[in-house]
């Protein structure tokens, strides 16, 4: 790992990590094992989960020996989609806890509903296994404290699922940000726009046949099964979800967090609602959320759920501002503009997953430093967490810039953690 900024980023999370020090290396590696294939398996086999078995099924060096759903139909669907890929076909199973007891299995990939991602991560880590978990890494803030806890204590590469890291054009941005391109930065936002559907009212009825819901609600106490949850429908819950902001915001979020480099807010609001439907959905389809941060820098994000268009006719979905220019970055690429908006250079790049699923087996080998290491995905994680927060008590958040944590509001500290099923409550 060459690049300043993560590898900076690392040394310091990885400190306390104890990763550094002969880097990691798989299970198997580490038993003296002459085949170092990197045994995977992949659990939650939706569009994501199914792009990521494709994706490791192509990747040199890598076996999908595992495809997971509760959902029977789909976990079939996504092992042919591996075999297609050109993988050896993989085993479809519908309980996560056949491929923990796998000893044959390095590394596991979390791409469920959120509600699971960090039980199955704590979970993944204390069985050995090195994790790759989709974003939001955690379904609450206690949680993202608890998976990098997991992380620390069993010595495991976790990185979360928040691709842009390892966008090669996106890092030189952060670079040049922080290099003083636009001058001081003092400002970031953001923005998200989609045309989503009403998901209509839910009627209460058995679960289809081939899924096992009780697994699929796993840690979240039971509701009776309605027929617009799954799949997907479950972002818009807060049962289940994390609204758009966990869903989409934090993509961004990360990034501008990043450039600024900074860690935790001192001052979260949030502004919006459900303006467009009035159907079952519980969170904000029309949302803006601000981040204080220390050091006179804020980060904002905007998110349209119903309107794709976004106003001003531009099309970056971050803009830095600073003292002396901006920086807008648009997929993979970037612009840097003058203090007038004049574009004074442009610069093209690719995104995808690929990079960011190298560099998590990379990791594994010791022959990388992970672009987003779990504690620098809890962070950006828990920035969509409080903006949520602020959102549901109704209220500007004072938080603790040392780790996020609530200040003077035991109400919204509530929300730092939930009713667990009995059984499945997270442990480190
Ligand atoms: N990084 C990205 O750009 C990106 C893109 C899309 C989705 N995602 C993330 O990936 C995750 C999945 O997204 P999706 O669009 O595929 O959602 P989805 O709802 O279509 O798929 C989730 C799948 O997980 C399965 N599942 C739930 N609990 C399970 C369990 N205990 N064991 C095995 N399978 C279980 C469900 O049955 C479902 O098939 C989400 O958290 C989402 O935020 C990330």
């Amino acid at each position: 790992m060459t690049n300043p900024i993560h590898r900076r980023r690392f040394l310091e999370t990885a400190a306390t990590a104890g990763l550094v020090a002969g880097g990691v290396r798989t299970i198997r590696a580490e038993d003296g094992a002459a085949n170092d294939t990197m045994v995977v398996a992949v659990m939650g086999t939706g569009g994501r989960g199914t792009e990521h078995s494709r994706n490791f099924a192509r990747m040199n060096g890598c076996r999908v020996a595992y495809v997971c759903d509760v959902d029977r139909h789909r976990a079939e669907a996504a092992a042919s989609e591996v075999a297609k890929a050109g993988g050896r076909s993989p085993e479809a199973v519908t309980d996560f806890r056949r491929i923990l007891d796998d000893k044959d299995v390095d590394a596991l990939v979390v791409a469920t509903c959120n509600h699971w991602h960090a039980p199955a991560t704590i979970l993944a880590c204390a069985a050995g296994k090195h994790v790759y978990v989709e974003k939001p890494c955690s379904y609450n803030p206690r949680e993202g404290e608890l998976a990098v806890e997991a992380a620390r204590k069993h010595r495991r590469v976790v990185q979360m699922g928040n691709q842009r890291r390892s966008w090669p054009k996106v890092i030189e941005a952060v670079e040049r940000i922080r290099s003083g391109a636009i001058g001081r930065p003092y400002f970031a936002r953001s923005f998200y726009n989609n045309n989503r559907p009403s998901i209509g009212r839910g009627r209460d009825t058995a679960p289809p046949e081939g899924l096992d819901y009780a697994l699929w609600e796993g840690p979240a106490p039971h509701r009776p099964f309605h027929d617009n949850y799954l799949h997907y429908n479950w972002h818009w819950f807060w049962h289940w979800g994390n609204g758009e902001l966990g869903n989409n915001g934090v993509h961004f979020i990360d990034v501008c967090r990043w450039a600024f480099g900074v860690d935790y807010p001192t001052r979260v609001t949030s502004a919006g609602g459900r303006y467009r439907y009035h159907d079952d959905q519980e969170t904000p389809d029309t949302h803006v959320v601000t981040f204080e941060f220390p050091g006179e820098k804020m980060i904002t994000w905007e998110g349209l759920s119903c309107n794709n268009f976004r106003p001003g006719g531009h099309s970056d979905e971050m803009v830095f501002t600073g003292e002396e220019g901006s920086l807008g970055i648009t997929g993979g690429g970037y612009r840097i503009y003058d203090l007038s908006g004049k574009v004074k250079e442009k610069v093209s790049g690719a995104g995808g997953d690929a990079g960011h699923l190298a560099n998590f087996v990379a990791a594994i080998r010791g022959e990388a430093r992970p672009n987003s290491e779990i504690l620098e995905g809890h962070r950006s994680t828990l920035l969509c967490h409080l903006g949520n927060i602020a959102h549901r008590t109704g209220r500007a958040l004072v938080c603790d810039p040392k780790d996020g944590r609530i200040l003077h509001d035991d109400e919204a500290m509530k929300l730092w953690t939930r009713q667990y099923a009995p059984g499945w409550e997270p442990k480190v």
